[in-house]
């Protein structure tokens, strides 16, 4: 079988990687496909990394090569360096990166010099804020790639309209759905497993709101944190139950803002916990408040209403559909938010309800078959073009007939780039009907 011979590896570095590429990486084993997993060893602490396999059930990484924290520049450098070494000896088809850390940078670099296909999943988010060391990545590694797995269509029209062909754009969903509903009824099953959640009573435990952050740009700036820690302090009538990043716990010391914190009766600061007991917690939460994107996603995904700790987010379905607020860190912002889920029901159900933009679920089989697919089709190799290139024309034309994508790029030889339906751009996605809109495409000649 084709497959057999196809090989595939996966690099992750972090918390949030272990935990999305996992359902990839167990469809893949699953599948019989060759599979090498390399770990970066950005995220090193037992609470950061080895337990995500433990609790997600996946084999630990055939490579890890320790690059620990420091400084961006040295951060990928030596993961470039690590990468590159591996990445020699294995040759794999395709590599696949997932999401924005500097890993998805360091391993989309590398393996686009070598000319090996990058697949980026959980591409095409944008937050449009170049401070963020997570902008830079996640546009770069969509620079390097040959297949998006891209989670909504959102974030497919971000591509487009940065130029991206719609050709390899598939829309697989984000594996966090996968992850969730997978590993919530295991967790459920077997309870809470966390001496520091089970000491809590957290089992009885009403009016949780369930805090994360570590994103620089808040953790970092002692006028952010303080601003939230004062919010947090005036919020009595919520169990507040802190999960701290390490990045965080160094700050928040730093600033001399941890013991203020800890020694709150109603905020419970306590080490980061599994996933399982993660997803425990948050599904039994009032609201999540967060800066976190994993957990944007997974507030939707779970129907808890999330307060999101920024004043943009390259998850804006979840605003959109009615399931986040940005609060950025406001003191009033976070304070009457959380009193208005708490005290308002008809408020909180209207969140809590929010449709999920990110699938039912099955983003791991769709990205896995999509691989598959690119692999027997030959579309994996990368390979300077033998061709001289034929002359394009673009052309921009108003439809007004039932029409498919798929046959007016047919009859027509071209290829679509963008669909306006009206003012809003809409994915020109094969079977969509072109009538009433308007398009913009190249025609071969
Ligand atoms: C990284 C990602 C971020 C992602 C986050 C997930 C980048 C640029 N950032 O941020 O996009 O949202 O992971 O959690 O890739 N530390 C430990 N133990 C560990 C790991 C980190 O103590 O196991 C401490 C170190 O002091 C380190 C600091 O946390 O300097 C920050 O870690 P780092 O991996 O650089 O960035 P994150 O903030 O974790
Ligand atoms: N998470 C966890 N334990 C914790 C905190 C978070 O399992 O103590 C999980 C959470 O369910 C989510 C992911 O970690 O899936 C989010 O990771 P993080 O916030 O570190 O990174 P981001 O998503 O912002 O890149």
């Amino acid at each position: 079988m084709v497959v057999d011979r196809m090989k595939i590896m996966s690099i992750i570095g972090t918390r949030p990687e272990i935990i999305k590429m996992a359902p990839i990486i167990a469809e893949i084993n699953q599948r019989g496909i060759n599979q090498v997993v390399l770990h970066t060893g950005q995220h090193y602490d037992k609470e950061m990394s080895d337990n995500f396999f433990r609790d997600l059930e996946i084999p630990a990484p055939d490579y890890n090569i320790h690059v620990g924290s420091g400084s961006h520049g040295k951060q990928t450098g030596n993961m470039m360096e690590g990468i590159e070494e591996i990445m020699l000896k294995e040759n794999p088809d395709i590599v696949l990166v997932q999401g924005d850390t500097n890993a998805v940078l360091a391993g989309a670099l590398v393996a686009a010099k070598l000319h090996i296909a990058v697949g980026h999943v959980e591409a095409g988010l944008r937050s449009f804020d170049l401070t963020m060391p997570e902008e830079i990545n996640r546009k770069v590694a969509d620079i390097c790639s040959a297949m998006y797995f891209i989670p909504t269509e959102e974030s497919a029209i971000n591509l487009l309209a940065e130029g991206f062909s719609r050709k390899n754009l598939i829309i697989t969903g984000n594996t966090v759905v996968d992850a969730c509903f997978r590993h919530l009824k295991i967790a459920e099953k077997r309870g809470f497993g966390e001496n520091s959640l089970k000491d809590l009573n957290i089992e009885n435990m009403e009016n949780i709101l369930t805090l994360t952050m570590h994103r620089a740009e808040n953790v970092d700036v002692k006028s952010r944190v303080k601003n939230i820690v004062d919010a947090l302090k005036e919020l009595e009538e919520m169990n507040i139950i802190f999960p701290i990043h390490p990045r965080t716990k160094n700050t928040l010391e730093n600033f001399g803002l941890f013991d203020e914190l800890n020694n709150l009766e109603h905020v419970h600061i306590i080490k980061p916990i599994g996933y399982l007991d993660f997803l425990l917690l948050t599904s039994k939460s009032t609201l999540i408040l967060t800066d976190s994107g994993g957990l944007q996603e997974e507030a939707i995904t779970l129907n808890v209403p999330a307060l999101t700790l920024r004043y943009n987010t390259e998850r804006p379905e979840t605003v959109t559909a009615g399931g986040n607020i940005l609060v950025g860190s406001d003191k009033k912002a976070i304070l009457d938010n959380s009193r208005k889920i708490l005290n308002d029901d008809g408020f909180a159900d209207k969140m809590k309800n929010a449709p999920n933009p990110y699938g039912q679920g099955d983003a791991a089989k769709n990205t896995v078959d999509a691989i598959e697919k690119y692999y027997g089709e030959g579309l994996l190799n990368i390979t300077a073009p033998e061709d001289i290139m034929g002359s394009f024309a673009r052309k921009m034309k108003n439809i007004s007939e039932d029409i498919s994508v798929n046959d007016f790029e047919d009859i027509e030889n071209a290829l679509i780039h963008m669909v306006f339906d009206g003012e809003k751009m809409v994915f020109p996605s094969d079977e969509l009907n072109l009538n009433g809109m308007m398009i913009i495409y190249d025609k071969r000649e």
